[in-house]
């Protein structure tokens, strides 16, 4: 590898402004279920995350993403909204949560809550205004209810099949007993879909935005952002199933990424900026490639979006070179900037999907990586490693999602009987589903105690089992260990932010081997990603910041990047 240069990844419009922190900043997912339980019921809660907001501020993150934690019956762990306006008394309440923006605020982190539009729990007051209320009620009109189709309605008014499997409609029965009207639930049953070209709707959920930002919180990540509208003459998709959030199969899909979302998110986007600071959106949108996925990013609507091409992406340095590159280009069109994550709670963790055999195939679920065979976790935790400090290099936003710091595994064998995520049943038990990176976090070493997960000695197990061999793992047993997972990100966090970009529309690429990333941050540093069988030598002159290799010390600096190793340089001369 040589330190010449080679072109940027695009054209730059804009350089970033100082005062947008949302440009560069790195944001942690804090699942709350399973982050911090702080009154022993095994349930992950408020007063937990406010515990730990110092480990947070220390680790270095710029903000948290919190999952929702309205209250909810949980059909689909808290994506399920009852009431948009309170807090899951599981959880704690509006006063506590009120405490931990304040608390998050002093510590110098912003909030960001999660929103889920697209469909409300089926305990939702206008969801049972709906069912009690008969077909063509104006209660009725809020949802999507239509009649079935047959002789006597009782086939689905269309093909679409639910994400967790099934149909994607249920059948209501009418006051008078009778088999009624269907409503369609692109989710779970229990999550019915509102109609999004309902006047009341659009108010209603600009009145909770306020609401929130009234609130003091600093911003919103969008459910099923590319969800909201349908193709009103909902018509037949002819597939089989739908796979488990990815992107659209069709071109012309009648229910995912229709341009009339836009709509939305341009009257969304004029509320944020009314406040002062202004508030800012990050969408939860499958798209079929980077050119869709910046239509959301354009001046007047949201301001980033998570970037699933690269989560899915194999650990292969052309692949993930490709996909960076068309990444940047297509923020940069739109002068947003680019977004970079490896996990969060819908996705096999990373350590797991780079355990296996990478055949150029992006993948993100349970069942098509566990058929890849049995994980090697050495490799996938060097392979992980190593993603830290490339993500981490790259210009633009980041997320952590929980537990990634602390290099957690995915929980693959989790017995039948604990399993909670919808997909388990509605797919017949045949996909697992998503509770294996929802288990709770290990903050002590003692597993086999739930104190491991709880602040005070535990009345209940965790809501999800902790596997037995978590001690090495936890956060108590990394803390002051420099050759930790912990130790990797709170170093990579802190030299990161001593290095801010102000464009992020360009990268600066260093000419490497085929199965090299190189490439500078800024001139003071470089990261290098070695994905190839043999070790890669550094740069002459290459003073270097950090490495991925346990045991890394300024006093003996590696001279070469081994296999699947990443290290961060300031060049010769720099
Ligand atoms: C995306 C969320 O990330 C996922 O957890 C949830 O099941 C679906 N949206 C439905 O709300």
């Amino acid at each position: 590898m040589t330190a010449s240069t080679s072109a940027s990844a695009s054209a730059s419009p804009t350089a970033a402004s100082p005062t947008e922190w949302w440009r560069s900043a790195v944001i942690y997912q804090v699942y709350i279920r399973s982050f911090r339980d702080a009154d022993g019921d095994g349930i992950g809660d408020v007063a937990g995350i406010r515990e730990r907001l110092p480990y947070l501020c220390a680790l270095g993150v710029d903000a948290l993403w919190i999952t929702p934690w309205y209250p909810s019956p949980m059909a689909d762990a808290g994506y399920d909204v009852a009431d948009y306006r309170a807090i899951e008394p599981s959880f704690g309440t509006l006063a506590s949560a009120r405490s931990l923006i304040t608390e998050a605020h002093a510590l110098g982190m912003r909030v960001i809550l999660d929103i889920v539009p697209n469909h409300t729990s089926d305990q939702h007051a206008w969801f049972q205004a709906a069912l009690a209320a008969a077909p063509g009620s104006p209660e009725r009109a809020r949802y999507m209810f239509r009649a079935g189709r047959g002789a006597d309605g009782a086939q689905p008014p269309n093909d679409w099949r639910s994400v967790f499997g099934g149909p994607a409609w249920t059948r209501v029965t009418e006051a008078d007993g009778t088999p009624g009207e269907w409503y369609l639930h692109l989710f779970a049953p229990e999550q019915p879909d509102l109609d999004w070209e309902h006047p009341e709707v659009r108010a209603e959920f600009e009145s909770i935005l306020r609401f929130w930002f009234d609130l003091g919180v600093d911003g919103f990540r969008i459910d099923v952002a590319h969800g909201m509208i349908k193709d009103p003459a909902l018509p037949d998709l002819g597939l089989d199933e739908e796979e488990i959030l990815a992107p659209p199969a069709s071109e012309d899909h009648p229910h995912w990424d229709l341009d009339g979302v836009h709509e939305i998110y341009r009257s969304w986007r004029a509320i944020a900026d009314s406040y002062e600071p202004p508030r800012i959106f990050v969408a939860e949108a499958w798209t079929r490639n980077q050119e869709r996925l910046a239509r959301y990013l354009r001046a007047d609507e949201l301001h980033t979006a998570f970037n699933f091409d690269y989560l899915r992406a194999p650990w292969q340095a052309q692949q993930l070179r490709a996909v960076i590159e068309e990444s940047i280009a297509a923020a940069a069109s739109v002068d947003a900037p680019p977004t970079w994550v490896l996990s969060n709670h819908d996705v096999v963790r990373h350590v797991s999907r780079f355990a296996r055999p990478q055949d150029g195939i992006p993948r993100h679920a349970l069942t098509e990586i566990a058929a890849l065979g049995a994980p090697d976790l050495e490799l996938g935790t060097r392979r992980a490693r190593a993603a830290a400090l490339l993500m981490l290099a790259l210009p633009g936003r980041a997320y952590v999602y929980q537990g990634e710091e602390l290099g957690l595994p995915e929980v693959e064998d989790l017995p039948d009987a604990a399993l909670q995520d919808p997909t388990w049943e509605r797919s017949g038990h045949t996909e697992r589903g998503r509770d294996g990176c929802r288990v709770p976090l290990p903050w002590r070493a003692r597993p086999d105690d739930s104190t491991g997960f709880s602040i005070i000695p535990a009345t209940a197990a965790p809501w999800l089992p902790q596997p037995d061999d978590w001690a090495s793992w936890s956060e108590e047993r990394q803390h002051d260990d420099p050759d930790s997972m912990l130790s990797l990100y709170r170093t990579a966090l802190h030299i990161r932010r001593a290095h801010p970009v102000t464009d992020t529309s360009r990268l600066r690429w260093l000419e490497a081997p085929a199965d090299v990333i190189a490439f500078e941050r800024t001139p003071e540093l470089a990261c290098v990603v070695n994905f190839g069988a043999d070790p890669v030598p550094l740069p002459d002159g290459a003073e270097v910041l950090l490495a991925s290799a346990a045991g890394f010390t300024q006093d003996d600096p590696p001279t070469a990047i081994g296999p699947d190793e990443a290290i961060w340089f300031t060049p010769a001369g720099a």
